[in-house]
């Protein structure tokens, strides 16, 4: 069946009229791809008409072809004005989406401290790292003969009771002190030595406000030749004055079985004199156990207690607060 040519005029304009209103009303980009292939594809709707004008007059044709390409531009166009509305649409939508409430409240990382059992022992290193001393540390689990024997103090010295500590099955021993470390140091080193030695020690106490089974130390030690007790005063005095301030100190008569003379050092601190350290000169046996000659060399020694000087610098009451690990102390420092 042919078409007239006044009939496909106007169903050209209704097909554009038609293709206007759907293009439009076209609310998505998928729709209105759909849309395009159905009146200007291949097989679409324009197409169609066209071909079903069969014969035409040479004087219509041209006509008509005029028609149908008006016909055609005009749905383009709708085609395209429709298509950027909806992309703008589109990354309108995209945007919203997208947007950062810069009023909303951000993930809190609560910020951490410094320990202050860490934080008394750099600060001591680095007052003796200050004035040459070398930063060593030695097991916490020892021999007899490091803890005891080689710093003078064979099986049956009285000076082992003060320092009950827990013995392993292989009659190994966890370190009363690090004084251990002067023994393992001096045996791998040679003379002039300068040694800093921060560590966990372990005794065998009831634990309570001021004793605990487990604390901290640091060891200091230094051999060399002509080395006197002046040497010793003046170090441990510009380091406790470092720490606690230009208090009065004293050195008062004591005894430990590694250093003769033996010292304890005491602090002057809201009017009461308070014992900080233990010190004295190395005693020649333990030189002679680790193959010095004492008749050359001479040497000074100190240890203290970690836990003690942070609870008089700090003022705390209780040692286990320092292991409790409760922030509402710890967030103090
Ligand atoms: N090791 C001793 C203790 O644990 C402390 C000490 C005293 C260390 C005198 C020393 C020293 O090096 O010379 O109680």
């Amino acid at each position: 069946m042919t078409n007239q040519p006044s009939n496909l005029e106007a169903q050209l304009l209704a097909l554009r009229q038609e293709g206007e209103k759907a293009i439009a009303a076209a609310d998505s980009l998928e729709l209105l791809e759909e849309l395009r292939v159905s009146y200007l594809g291949k097989k679409g709707q324009l197409g169609a008409l066209l071909r079903s004008m069969g014969q035409m007059s040479a004087e219509e044709r041209p006509k008509i072809g005029a028609i149908a390409n008006t016909v055609k531009e005009s749905l383009q166009t709708s085609l395209d004005q429709q298509r950027a509305a909806l992309e703008s649409v589109k990354i309108q939508a995209q945007l919203e989406a997208e947007t950062l409430d810069v009023t909303m409240p951000g993930i809190f990382r609560p910020q951490g401290r410094i320990h202050p059992l860490n934080g008394i022992i750099d600060r001591a290193l680095d007052i003796f790292v200050g004035m040459g001393y070398t930063v060593a540390e030695g097991p916490e689990m020892e021999t007899d003969y490091y803890n005891f024997e080689a710093l003078n103090t064979p099986p049956d010295h009285p000076a082992r009771d003060m320092q009950d500590t827990f013995y392993l099955p292989d009659g190994n021993l966890l370190r009363t002190h690090t004084s251990s470390v002067q023994i393992r140091y001096m045996e791998k080193e040679e003379p002039p030595i300068r040694v800093v030695a921060p560590g966990r020690v372990y005794r065998r106490d009831n634990v309570d406000a001021t004793h605990s089974a487990v604390f901290h130390q640091i060891e200091l030690l230094a051999i060399d030749e002509g080395l006197t007790f002046t040497d010793l005063k003046g170090t441990i005095k510009v380091f406790l004055q470092e720490i606690f301030g230009e208090l009065p100190i004293r050195f008062r008569a004591s005894y430990f079985p590694f250093t003769e003379p033996s010292a304890e050092v005491d602090l002057q601190w809201n009017g009461r004199w308070l014992e900080v350290m233990g010190c004295g000169m190395v005693d020649p046996n333990v030189l002679k156990a680790v193959g010095y000659d004492p008749e050359i060399y001479t040497g000074f020694a100190a240890g203290f207690g970690v836990e003690r000087f942070a609870m008089v610098l700090h003022q705390i009451d209780d040692i286990r607060r320092l292991y409790a690990s409760d922030l509402r102390f710890l967030q103090q420092f």
